[in-house]
């Protein structure tokens, strides 16, 4: 995948907007003007690319395969064909970045959909996890591989560090990630879900490979600050890129937010959906925007993010409005309900 987008400079600098740096980041030539309609297709040139420290490009608008698409375990049998033709849309509409997980329990439909697509491999960019396999971790991505009918994945990540305790379980886990990067089954390694401390216990082993990517929770309602230390630009200076799901929340989860109206007035002024609006919000801070649908028309609205270009107040009003509303989601349960990190 060639690099139409990279991110030496951290997130504060882009987000000041000069052409000049915009050029520099190489985000000025990928986007049209602001009120142009992306045709479907196009998205699969025109979405940028980030890339990692380890010299691979991220596609930087995934589609993901996991909360509307996982399976429960009573239907492990049951073969989700649905998914299958959703995630040809998702490939025919434009988007090139798979995001999967050994526990969505879906690879199989995955890969009978980037199969039946047609699409070169090299064209796409495909995402697993391991969480139940991080004992045996090179078993674990044979049988992903298994199941997506693929020889690598581009980016195998660590789903989740709830299950490692010692700083030998996350020094051995990694170890076997980086046995599976030796081996060219994935291209590039990273982590899930991975708090400040968790990062640093991998970091403590003295490591061969450092994780290229933190892929979190992370939106307006949940900005990752606590006690006013951020910690999205801080992974983006020590070279870990962000990818960020449940980015569509201010839309889908929290309809009295304090971002509804702001959020319905800029998608006015761009003439693009609320959800475009949302999901650029993440691409103009550099960070990898993981989205998903169970709705075929959503895929073009979410292919309008690629197509135009937030102010800066508009990006800080973003922040700002997002700030009086804290929310998480994604299992709130493990964290102390004043953690923001
Ligand atoms: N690493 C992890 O632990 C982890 C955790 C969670 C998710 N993920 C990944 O992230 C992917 C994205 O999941 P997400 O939940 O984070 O996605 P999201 O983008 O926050 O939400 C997607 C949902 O938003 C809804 N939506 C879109 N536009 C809307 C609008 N204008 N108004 C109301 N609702 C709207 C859609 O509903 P419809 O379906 O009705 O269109 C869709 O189901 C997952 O599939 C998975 O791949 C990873």
């Amino acid at each position: 995948m060639s690099a139409a987008f990279s991110s030496p400079l951290p997130s504060k600098v882009i987000n000041s907007f000069t052409p000049a740096l915009r050029r520099l980041q190489g985000i000025a030539s990928t986007f049209s003007s602001p009120t142009q309609h992306v045709m479907a297709g196009n998205l699969a040139v025109k979405t940028p690319l980030l890339r990692l420290r380890d010299g691979n490009n991220v596609p930087m608008l995934a589609f993901g395969t996991g909360t509307a698409w996982f399976k429960e375990p009573e239907d492990h049998d049951k073969f989700d064909k649905d998914l299958v033709l959703m995630a040809k849309d998702a490939l025919e509409a434009g988007f090139r970045h798979l995001d999967c997980a050994e526990m969505y329990d879906n690879e199989a439909e995955v890969g009978k959909a980037i199969k039946e697509s047609g699409i070169p491999r090299e064209e796409l960019f495909v995402t697993t996890k391991v969480a139940d396999g991080i004992k045996d971790v090179p078993k674990a991505i044979d049988e992903s591989l298994e199941k997506l009918q693929l020889d690598y994945v581009d980016l195998y990540l660590v789903h989740e560090p709830w299950n490692l305790h010692t700083p030998e379980d996350y020094q051995n886990v990694w170890r076997g990630m980086e046995e599976v990067k030796a081996s060219g089954k994935a291209k590039s390694i990273g982590v899930s879900n991975f708090v400040r401390k968790d990062l640093e216990m991998i970091l403590k082993g003295s490591p061969k490979e450092l994780s290229a990517v933190n892929q979190l929770e992370y939106h307006p309602y949940i900005q990752r600050e606590n006690d006013g230390v951020p910690y999205i630009p801080w992974m983006q200076e020590q070279g870990i890129q962000v990818e960020a799901f449940k980015g569509l929340t201010p839309l889908a989860r929290c309809p009295e937010g304090p971002l509804v109206g702001p959020l319905e007035r800029m998608a006015k002024a761009h003439n693009v959906s609320g959800a475009a609006v949302m999901l650029r919000w993440f691409l103009q801070q550099n960070i990898v925007a993981i989205t998903t649908t169970r709705k075929k028309e959503r895929l073009q609205e979410y292919a309008e993010a690629p197509t135009f270009e937030l102010t800066k107040d508009e990006m800080d009003e973003i922040f700002t409005e997002g700030k009086k509303l804290f929310k998480r989601f994604y299992f709130p349960q493990r964290y102390d309900p004043d953690d923001r990190s």
